[in-house]
């Protein structure tokens, strides 16, 4: 049993810096610390950072999960080698580019780049953003997947991963107390489905709303509330597509993971929004 502390990173390739920098810190509101010809780094709370962009593809995506334990890259990289994963471990170079001090990665059964990494650099500096958006920190990825019953086995058998609910096929799993931090959602290919960040509270989603609709940035999703976590959503489409969403669902925490019960609920639109709203965003429709 490989044991994860918590998400750590996303990763994705442009071929934009400047356009992902412009929505990363001028609409989502994050805090750009640095920046070269071919990387951009976000932070978002007391991470070092949270979203990197790099010159590359946009199907070139990645997602670091710190280790529990900051011994046991080499366990873990056994692990995954015997459940018939390519297991590969980072240069010098590729660490000092995710400010970490070690990490493997592998793909996941349907493809996707996950990369375990042992003490990620924490900000020497508070998070500082230029737009107040309400933002605690990262929370939670989408992840697409090929088969959610065969990708759920293998993040629930191999590590300390849990389901909290279904929605239709698709798992809402959890390494810490929070509800969730990882869903698989049936897509055709691999790659990041979308890229959550806890705000204070329901003003910061409203707030947000306002401020999405002055600047006609599209919105997909809500305002609404989770049937699942409970917690109030907005969700946005961002550079290249990508679906960014603003949450407070991370106060419903799991009380007691012996007796938690996960439930299921119907793919349907009243199972993402208790209020009515209905999703652009196919993966949440199929
Ligand atoms: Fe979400």
């Amino acid at each position: 049993m490989i044991e994860l502390r918590d998400l750590c990173y996303v990763r994705l390739g442009t071929r934009d810096l400047a356009a992902a920098e412009r929505f990363g810190t001028e609409i989502v509101g994050l805090q750009p610390i640095r920046r070269s010809p071919d990387r951009l780094y976000l932070r978002s709370n007391y991470r070092d950072h949270s979203l990197c962009y790099f010159r590359g593809e946009a199907s070139d995506q990645a997602v670091g999960i710190e280790l529990k334990d900051w011994n046991g890259l080499d366990g873990a990289m056994r692990e995954l080698a015997a459940a018939g994963r390519t297991v590969k471990r980072g240069s010098r170079e590729e660490c000092a580019d995710r400010a970490v001090e070690d990490f493997c990665w592998f793909a996941d059964p349907t493809g996707n780049r996950i990369e375990l990494v042992v003490r990620p650099h924490d900000a020497n500096r508070r998070y500082f953003p230029t737009r107040d958006a309400g933002i605690k920190g990262f929370g939670h990825i989408g992840l697409n997947t090929a088969d959610a019953k065969r990708d759920e086995r293998f993040w629930t058998t191999l590590f300390n991963i849990r389901v909290s609910d279904w929605i239709g096929a698709a798992p809402l799993l959890r390494m810490t107390n929070v509800h969730h931090q990882l869903a698989l959602f049936p897509a055709k290919a691999p790659g990041v489905q979308h890229i959550n960040h806890q705000v204070h509270d329901v003003d910061d989603i409203m707030r947000s709303w306002y401020f999405l609709q002055e600047r006609q940035v599209k919105v997909v999703f809500g305002p609404g509330r989770h049937a699942t976590s409970g917690g109030y959503f907005l969700y946005f489409e961002g550079h290249q597509g990508m679906v960014f969403e603003y949450s407070n669902a991370d106060r419903t925490i799991i009380e007691d993971d012996a007796t938690h019960r996960p439930r299921q609920f119907p793919m349907e639109a009243a199972s993402f929004c208790v209020w009515g709203s209905k999703p652009d965003i196919a993966e949440f429709r199929s």
